[in-house]
C-alpha cells in the first residue's frame, strides 16, 4: 500500500509502504550510462536505513531527511563505493558499513562497520541480510525486507529493460548477457570460485518469501518475482 504523503517529492519514489526509491544514471563508461538505484527503508525507530547509497545532491538529501533520520548506510558490495563520502557529509552521524574486504579497498573512506553473519542482529529489526558466498572479489549483501518481502539486490542481478543509455550500451548490453533482460551478468558468474558455496548461498535466499526484486541496476521485478529469480540463479 502506497500513501499520499510523499506523491509531492521530485526525486524519491514510494515503491511499498516504508520503502522509497531514487535512480540516476551512472557514467558506467564513454557511451553507455547505467541506471543505479539507492534504496531508503524505514526502520521501525522511524530512521532510514540507504541500501545502496548512490548519486546525491542537497535536494535529494534534503527529501531523503523528511523520511526520517538517516541511520545507517550501507554499501552492499565491493564495486559500489562511489558515493559514500557525499552521503557521509551530509549525515556524519549515521553509521556506514560496508562488506568485507572494503575497507581495504577504499582506504580513504571511513567505514564504521563491516557486515558479518556474527554481527547481523545489531541491524534494523525487519532487514534480514544475506551473504553471497564463493564471489571474493565482489562479497555482495542482499537484504530482505521481511514485511514486504522485498530483496534488495546490488549487481546480483540486473534488469535494464531499455534504462541503459548511450550508443554502446547495447553492444554492453550483449556483451555482458543483460542486454534488455532480467538475468545476471556474466562477469558475475565469471567471478565465481567456488560453485558450490554459491549454490548454497542462493538456496538459502530462495528459501525466503521474495515478492519483489528491487536491484541496484533496472527496473523492480514484482511478477512472479521468486521464480524467474530462481530461474536465473539456479540456472533451470
Ligand atoms: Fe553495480
Amino acid at each position: 500500500m502506497q500513501s499520499d504523503t510523499y506523491t509531492a517529492m521530485k526525486y524519491l519514489r514510494e515503491v511499498d509502504e516504508g520503502i522509497f526509491e531514487s535512480v540516476h544514471q551512472f557514467p558506467m563508461m564513454t557511451g553507455v550510462t547505467w541506471p543505479n538505484r539507492s534504496v531508503y527503508l524505514m526502520t521501525p525507530e522511524k530512521g532510514v536505513f540507504i541500501y545502496n547509497p548512490s548519486a546525491i545532491s542537497g535536494e535529494i538529501a534534503e527529501e531523503i531527511s523528511t523520511l526520517g533520520r538517516v541511520q545507517t548506510l550501507l554499501s552492499p558490495i565491493l564495486f559500489h563505493h562511489r558515493y559514500l563520502k557525499d552521503h557521509q557529509s551530509y549525515w556524519p552521524n549515521a553509521k556506514l558499513w560496508g562488506v568485507n574486504g572494503h575497507q581495504e579497498k577504499c582506504p580513504d573512506i571511513s567505514f564504521d562497520r563491516e557486515l558479518t553473519p556474527e554481527n547481523i542482529n545489531d541491524f534494523p529489526q525487519g532487514l534480514k541480510p544475506f551473504f553471497i558466498s564463493g564471489f571474493p572479489q565482489i562479497n555482495e549483501v542482499v537484504i530482505l525486507h521481511e514485511e514486504t518481502g522485498t530483496l534488495l539486490v546490488a549487481d546480483l542481478v540486473f534488469n535494464f529493460q531499455g534504462m541503459t543509455k548511450g550508443f554502446l550500451a547495447p553492444l554492453l548490453g550483449t556483451l555482458a548477457g543483460t542486454h534488455r533482460r532480467f538475468a545476471q551478468s556474466r562477469i558475475y558468474r565469471t567471478l565465481n570460485r567456488d560453485k558450490e558455496s554459491a549454490l548454497r548461498s542462493y538456496e538459502e535466499i530462495l528459501d525466503q518469501d521474495i515478492q519483489r526484486v528491487i536491484m541496484s541496476h533496472g527496473a523492480i521485478v514484482e511478477e512472479n518475482a521468486k521464480d524467474r529469480l530462481k530461474k536465473i540463479l539456479l540456472n533451470r
